[in-house]
């Protein structure tokens, strides 16, 4: 659905989780769309990707992945792209993102998410490879910004500016987590609204909301707790200034009952009503168009 300018806009989703399969293939909730994490499909066959194709024919779907390391000094990882070109055939998704850090080096993967140093050489070189990456799979990426809990001394620009020249360098969109905003704006005592502001509004796709553990002096962004009223604050001034983004919450630990993360799905859609009664009503009215995602229409 496009009612943005030309920005495609899917609505509210959620992460699927594998604890909510059954719950999602039998009652199939009022969830716009489902973002999968792209490394848990990556084998063949096995409950996992019976899953997903049976939820697949019901909802529109997104893929994330973690493993890109698109910042890495090491050559892309072709097997990994193979991989993920393999599964984007069989998902067919909206659309496909990591993150704008790197993972691994010298071949040992650290399976954390690290930023980069914020200089013209990070920039090059994360152009190349974003460039490379989408060539590959014959489509532009979508990189979300990473938490962080160190600075490099090296950086001689902002995080949002280094973000936006690699996206308008290369072609490759955003997926902007609201929740890594906040965490890395009390971490480094940087202004969250400016990195909002500052963002290139037409290029960013998707939104992250999640949340984090507050150690007074830092906090650390652990996907275990329900979204905090800060980061709905950020997340509402999010959408008053760049106006209809699909949003979703991402939890990866201590999973609720699915209702939970319902009902805080249905929070973020209060909050955007607020400002943007009209994704309500033109969601509904695009339902007819839709695949067989009865369920989501006809509320
Ligand atoms: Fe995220």
């Amino acid at each position: 659905m496009d009612i943005n300018n030309g920005r495609p806009y899917l609505g509210f989703g959620l992460g699927l989780r594998t604890e909510h399969y059954h719950h999602v293939l039998e009652q199939k909730p009022d969830i716009d769309w489902f973002e999968i994490i792209s490394e848990n499909y990556m084998v063949a066959g096995g409950k996992p990707k019976y899953f997903l194709h049976a939820i697949r024919e019901h909802y529109p779907m997104v893929m994330h992945g973690v493993s890109l390391s698109i910042g890495s000094s090491d050559p892309l990882d072709i097997n990994y792209l193979k991989s993920l070109r393999s599964l984007i055939a069989e998902v067919q998704p909206e659309w496909v993102s990591d993150h704008l850090c790197w993972t691994s080096a010298h071949g040992i993967n650290t399976h954390d998410l690290m930023p980069l140093p914020y200089t013209e050489e990070a920039i090059n070189h994360v152009v190349e490879r974003v460039q490379q990456a989408q060539e590959f799979l014959g489509r532009p990426i979508l990189l979300e910004n990473v938490s962080s809990y160190v600075t490099y001394k090296h950086s001689v620009i902002s995080e949002w500016e280094f973000f936006n020249e690699i996206v308008a360098r290369s072609g490759c969109l955003m997926l902007l987590d609201i929740n890594n905003i906040y965490v890395s704006s009390r971490n480094h005592n940087f202004d969250p609204l400016r990195y909002i502001d500052s963002v290139d509004k037409e290029k960013v796709f998707q939104f992250h909301l999640a949340g984090h553990s507050d150690y007074g002096d830092y906090v650390i962004d652990t996907h275990d707790h329900p979204v905090v009223e800060s980061v709905w604050s950020l997340y509402r001034y999010a959408i008053e200034h760049l106006g209809a983004v699909s949003t979703m919450i991402e939890r990866d630990d201590q999973i609720p009952p699915f209702e939970e993360l319902e009902a805080e799905l249905n929070y973020a859609r209060g909050i955007a009503s607020e400002f943007l009664p009209q994704t309500n009503a033109q969601f509904q009215s695009s339902c007819s168009n839709k695949v067989s995602r009865a369920s989501s229409c006809q509320s």
